[in-house]
């Protein structure tokens, strides 16, 4: 999968995409990330990517334009790229806005079983210039009921969660324990934890080695 970001911040994925499992996946060739700033195909003097909105109110617009340029050519030159083990590319284009779509995990399974490139547009100010949409045909996608300073934060848990579903980047065992497991409650060493003058004990199912007794108590915790 290869994941295309569209955001005039592309620093802000540095940290999180230079750690643990996404690395992991990207160094072994799994998925992969670009990032392209609509300021770097502004044509005005001040690399300006946002201006007030018609109709009038507060706050800034993002423009379509240097969005509009940079989708195209994301389209067009990844056409032309090869891609291992698949002769043809699928986009599909999410806009991030909390007014979208509600992201769930069967959206990031069908999505990384359906296409081999997402194009991320991630927004700031007020809101982008609705045209961006409507060419694009980009969908527009929530990651849940709250508003975020931008669509970076979005992009970004969508793309792990996305990852996640992709050939090779769980291991096998992670990817059995997902689909297997669906307790939240889990224990680990020390099997009675002191804290504050009362002991917390692991239960004691989970000691027994009976695994039909455990997996019907992970059933229902
Ligand atoms: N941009 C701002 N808030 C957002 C949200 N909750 N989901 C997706 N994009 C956003």
């Amino acid at each position: 999968m290869h994941f295309h970001i569209i955001s005039i911040f592309p620093k802000l994925f540095d940290s999180y995409l230079s750690d643990s499992i996404l690395k992991r996946a990207q160094d072994a060739g799994h998925i992969q990330f670009s990032f392209y700033d609509p300021r770097s195909v502004t044509q005005n003097k001040h690399k300006k990517v946002d201006d007030i909105p018609y109709g009038g109110g507060p706050g800034m617009v993002m423009m379509a334009e240097p969005i509009i340029t940079l989708w195209e050519e994301i389209t067009k030159k990844t056409l032309k790229e090869k891609i291992p083990f698949t002769k043809k590319r699928h986009f599909k284009t999410i806009l991030l806005s909390p007014g979208g779509n509600t992201f769930r995990t069967d959206m990031a399974k069908s999505l990384a079983q359906d296409y081999t490139d997402i194009i991320f547009i991630c927004g700031r100010y007020e809101g982008i210039d609705a045209r961006v949409a409507e060419i694009t045909g980009a969908e527009l996608v929530s990651i849940g009921n709250y508003v975020l300073t931008g669509g970076e934060l979005a992009a970004m848990v969508m793309s792990d969660s996305i990852a996640r579903q992709c050939n090779g980047v769980l291991g096998k065992r992670e990817s059995l324990e997902e689909e297997r497991i669906s307790s939240h409650e889990m224990y680990t060493r020390p099997e009675h934890l002191k804290h504050r003058g009362r002991v917390y004990s692991v239960p004691e199912v989970l000691l027994s080695g009976n695994h039909k007794k455990i997996d019907e108590w992970r059933e229902t915790h």
